[in-house]
């Protein structure tokens, strides 16, 4: 089987779908060479992150990663969140075929990016904080 069953579950069944209206924190990454694109909107109180959602214009590793993710970051502080690794993704959905792992990055990016745009929102310069979004290596 190419896929895991966690993979296909949150491929078929995404969790967290959709907009949030009064966002904190927008993020959008994209891919040059797929063409893929997710867009990701964070509510924050205080450090915490209280609701997530996404949309992901990609392809179904695309999507089960962004939504075992959001799973993942809902209800976690920033600084868990911005800890969140590609790899910690892929393992939470019990792996991905090698030449489709490059898609579980947008979802690490489109995290980080959100949170660049929350603390741009607050007046405070991200980049110390978050990093620099770079782009997925395996796609470039
Ligand atoms: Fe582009 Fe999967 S092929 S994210």
């Amino acid at each position: 089987m190419l896929y895991s069953e966690k993979v296909l579950d949150h491929f078929t069944n995404p969790r967290n779908v959709g907009e949030i209206a009064d966002a904190d924190g927008v993020g959008e990454v994209g891919n040059a060479k797929c063409g893929d694109i997710m867009r990701m909107y964070l509510k924050i109180d205080g450090n915490v992150i209280t609701d997530v959602k996404f949309k992901t214009f990609g392809c179904g590793a695309a999507i089960a990663t962004s939504s075992m993710a959001t799973e993942l970051i809902k209800g976690a502080t920033i600084d868990d969140a911005l800890k969140l690794s590609n790899k910690a993704v892929v393992e939470a959905l019990d792996g991905l075929p090698t030449s489709k792992i490059h898609c579980s990055v947008l979802a690490e990016q489109a995290i980080k990016s959100a949170l660049s745009d929350y603390y741009t929102r607050q007046g405070i310069d991200p980049e110390p904080i978050v990093g620099p979004i770079g782009e997925c290596e395996a796609c470039h």
